[in-house]
């Protein structure tokens, strides 16, 4: 998964992902940080609020958060250095069902809040692209219908 996490698309090969892996108890620990983050963010939250922020640590046995650590370079702007952090966080996604695990990308204001950067040892700048739950499913997803293509699709050409 970290092989096809790597081989991203990765303009001036900056490497700007990082990801930091919870598991075991210390998801019990990270869910605290969850609760206490939402807790700073809504005061009035209550403690069934709490609880089930917290309980989000445990939907899966990994958690991977994966960041984007975004360096100032003068021909890299931040968002391709952020699109990047992104499709590797996507390969890892990919490569985990093709183990025959399953993922689940989420991020929700917990990504956005600094007390979950600071606990998790990132600076404010830095960019968390999302908690990238993995496990082994315990049932298939049902097939997704597609829209058209044609709605997203167009073809530009002066003949
Ligand atoms: C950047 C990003 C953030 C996401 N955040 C959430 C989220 O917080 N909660 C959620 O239910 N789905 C979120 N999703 C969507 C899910 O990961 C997933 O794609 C969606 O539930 C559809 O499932 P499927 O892709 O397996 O069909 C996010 C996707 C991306 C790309």
């Amino acid at each position: 998964m970290l092989t096809a996490a790597m081989c991203a698309p990765d303009h001036g090969r900056l490497r700007p992902w990082r990801f930091i892996m919870i598991s075991g108890d210390d998801r019990r620990s990270f869910g605290q940080v969850l609760a206490d983050a939402l807790q700073s963010r809504q005061p009035s939250a209550t403690p069934a609020a709490l609880e089930r922020e917290c309980a989000k640590a445990l939907r899966a046995p990994l958690i991977v958060v994966a960041v984007a650590k975004v360096a100032q370079h003068q021909g890299v702007p931040a968002i391709e250095q952020i699109i990047a952090a992104g499709v590797a966080a996507s390969n890892m996604l990919v490569a985990a069902h093709e183990l025959g695990f399953g993922g689940m990308w989420r991020t929700g204001a917990a990504a956005y809040d600094p007390g979950v950067k600071s606990a998790l040892g990132l600076a404010e700048e830095d960019a968390i692209v999302g908690f990238l739950y993995l496990g082994t499913p315990d049932k298939r997803p049902p097939p997704r219908t597609l829209p058209p293509f044609d709605a997203f699709v167009s073809h530009w050409g002066r003949q």
